[in-house]
């Protein structure tokens, strides 16, 4: 039977979908509320972890070890890296990476962490095309795009810290977990995606967009979720 974990930084990632799911136990490991029960006839643990790559870490191997999820779904917002890609919209990752692992002095990649076997840390092929399918079938008049999603501690607000990720890794999308998710889910050999909804263009208007438009978005990927967890 699958069980899925699902992981919001923020509260409002996460409050649409726990108020749909039907609890059975909510448990409190690391200060974080794990609500475990169904989401649509889905076994899921739904759980919000906080913002960062530390809190994200830990949260995953909480469900590894104490809930033994089968597979994970990160789902929040992000800022945009891409003119292809405007408030509202959705991204499906496909791969993940640190913006902020910086041992290039020592001669690695912007982003590669030494002694991992992989820069970017692959989402699950099934995941992402199941995903899809939901988009299509589930949020139909939004953009959505498939690809890289870059993470660090960083809010990012300018255009010169936007182009800076852009050179270094890439990416459709940035926000401030889903890479550790994507580590740690790889460390523990449980199949992961992310999904992220487009709440501001991360350069110097974020400041300003983000508050105005991070409930929206926020919605977006729910709507996916609500639908993308039957299909797994
Ligand atoms: N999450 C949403 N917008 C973001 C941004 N501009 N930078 C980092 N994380 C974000």
């Amino acid at each position: 039977m699958n069980k899925i974990g699902i992981i919001g930084a923020m509260e409002l990632e996460v409050e649409a979908l726990k108020a749909e799911m039907s609890v059975k136990r909510i448990v409190e490991k690391a200060s974080m509320k794990f609500y475990e029960g169904t989401l649509n006839q889905a076994e899921v643990v739904i759980v919000q972890c906080g913002i960062g790559k530390v809190n994200a870490g830990i949260c995953v191997q909480i469900l590894a070890d104490c809930f033994a999820v089968t597979h994970i779904i990160n789902t929040g917002v992000a800022g945009s890296l891409s003119a292809e890609l405007d408030i509202g919209d959705l991204v499906i990752g496909t791969e993940a990476v640190y913006h902020d692992m910086d041992v290039t002095s020592l001669g690695y990649e912007i982003g590669q962490v030494p002694g991992m076997d992989v820069r970017f840390f692959p989402a699950d092929t099934a995941m992402v095309e199941a995903a899809r399918v939901s988009c299509r079938e589930a949020v139909c008049d939004i953009t959505v795009r498939t690809g890289k999603i870059a993470s660090g501690d960083q809010f990012i607000s300018s255009k010169e810290a936007k182009e800076h990720i852009i050179t270094a890794v890439g990416g459709y999308c940035t926000e401030m977990e889903g890479a550790a998710i994507a580590h740690a889910a790889y460390l523990n050999r449980i199949p992961f995606v992310i999904i992220r909804a487009i709440s501001d263009k991360a350069d110097d208007s974020a400041h300003m967009d983000y508050p105005s438009f991070e409930k929206a978005a926020a919605a977006h990927c729910s709507a996916l979720v609500r639908d993308f967890v039957t299909k797994i």
